[in-house]
């Protein structure tokens, strides 16, 4: 059990390590990419307690000085001052251009984390060590980085990749249910737009995912990997395919920032959006209501949410203008024909994404 993808991006390309017991590989990643100087970990305070000090370990081992930065565990922290204070810890730790960053992690801490590499001496390599599902599945590959705004969910970030991502599955076994529960919403979203087979896997599969049984997540963490590379090393900047990515996405956004981000987890947001897109489908005629029926019960079947009867939708209507997928005032949404296939949308009026956001508010 256990394997390695690269993310195919010429001089840029990375591996992506996956299996158990993996976190021994870090110094190694980092001899690997060249880095010789100081090392910034960061990460968060419940991660910190668990898995901080045997990474510092490996590091110090390889003879890595490091310096550690500790964010609140939480959305909360994906904000600008956060970056302020990062940078400030990497120059009292007399970091430099020849130091790279350690994102020890969910996908809070790698976004933000990356972001700081990015801007820190104008850019400094970064490795990835994700350790919720959302952020092995999802935000750790692909160079996606960015803090919140008030107004706007990741409107500030850039793209900066790491140059490598290490997958120890051993970590999720602290993982809490409700994060593991969310983390499934993204492996299902992989399913919807590429992958029929790995939608089917999931349903069945309900029980031993839920269980976190290690063998039965390794398939579905691997293969999200996989498809999320080959979409991103076709389209890294997002200019055409990697947009299918953001399926349910445009709907979760504006639900967590409606929400101002303490009401869902990300995926559960994800899970409320891939509904709502769905519905959207069903209303344009691209998909069956046999096909809102099956994703709303895989959905249910991983405990996630798929009704929010307090959903304010004229507020989830403005935030979704706002959001940065939202171009010249047009909204764009990926909507889906069938399991394995989506299609984007420019063509949404307001009205409709309204009714697509009303299915929420009751069972149907
Ligand atoms: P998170 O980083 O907040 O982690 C969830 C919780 O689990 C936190 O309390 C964390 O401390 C804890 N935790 C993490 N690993 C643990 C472990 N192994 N054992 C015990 N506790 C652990 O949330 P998340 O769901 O990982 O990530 C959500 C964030 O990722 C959102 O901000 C979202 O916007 C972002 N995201 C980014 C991308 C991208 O492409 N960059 C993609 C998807 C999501
Ligand atoms: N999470 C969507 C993307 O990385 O493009």
């Amino acid at each position: 059990m256990a394997q390695t993808i690269t993310v195919s991006l010429g001089e840029r390309s990375y591996p992506i390590h996956i299996g158990e017991n993996l976190l021994h590989l870090i110094p190694e990643m980092l001899q690997k990419s060249g880095i010789r100087g100081s090392i910034g970990v960061i990460t968060d305070t419940h991660v910190a307690e668990l898995y901080l000090q045997q990474t510092i370990s490996f590091l110090k081992e390889a003879a890595f000085p490091c310096v550690t930065h500790i964010l609140p565990a939480g959305e909360e922290s994906k904000q600008l001052s956060r970056i302020e204070e990062i940078c400030g810890t990497f120059l009292e730790g007399r970091l430099d251009r020849a130091s790279a960053v350690v994102a020890l992690g969910g996908g809070v801490v790698g976004d933000i984390a990356g972001f700081a590499a990015a801007c820190f001496m104008r850019g400094i390599p970064f490795i990835q060590v994700p350790t919720t599902i959302v952020a092995q599945v999802d935000s750790s590959v692909g160079g996606k980085t960015a803090v919140n705004h008030a107004l706007g969910k990741n409107t500030i970030g850039c793209f900066h990749q790491p140059c490598g991502v290490v997958i120890d599955m051993t970590v999720l076994k602290t993982l809490p249910p409700r994060e593991l529960r969310a983390g499934c919403a993204e492996i299902i979203k992989h399913g919807v737009i590429l992958d029929a087979g790995l939608f089917n896997y999931m349903e069945k599969e309900a029980a031993s995912v839920l269980a976190c049984d290690l063998k039965a997540l390794f398939y579905p963490v691997a293969r999200s990997c996989e498809i999320k590379s080959a979409v991103v090393a076709e389209d890294e900047k997002e200019h055409g395919i990697r947009a299918l990515l953001n399926f349910g996405h445009t709907f979760g956004h504006a639900l967590e920032t409606v929400s101002n981000y303490s009401t869902f987890l990300h995926g559960e947001a994800v899970a409320l959006g891939m509904c709502a897109a769905a519905e959207l489908g069903r209303l344009l005629g691209t998909a069956s209501p046999e096909f809102c029926c099956r994703l709303r019960a895989c959905c249910q079947a991983y405990g996630l949410p798929v009704v929010w009867s307090e959903l304010p939708v004229r507020e989830a209507l403005q935030a979704m203008k706002k959001d940065k997928k939202a171009r010249a005032g047009t909204l764009k949404f990926i909507v889906p024909c069938d399991f394995g296939t989506v299609e984007q949308r420019t063509d949404i009026t307001e009205e409709l994404a309204g009714k697509a956001l009303e299915s929420l508010l009751r069972e149907s």
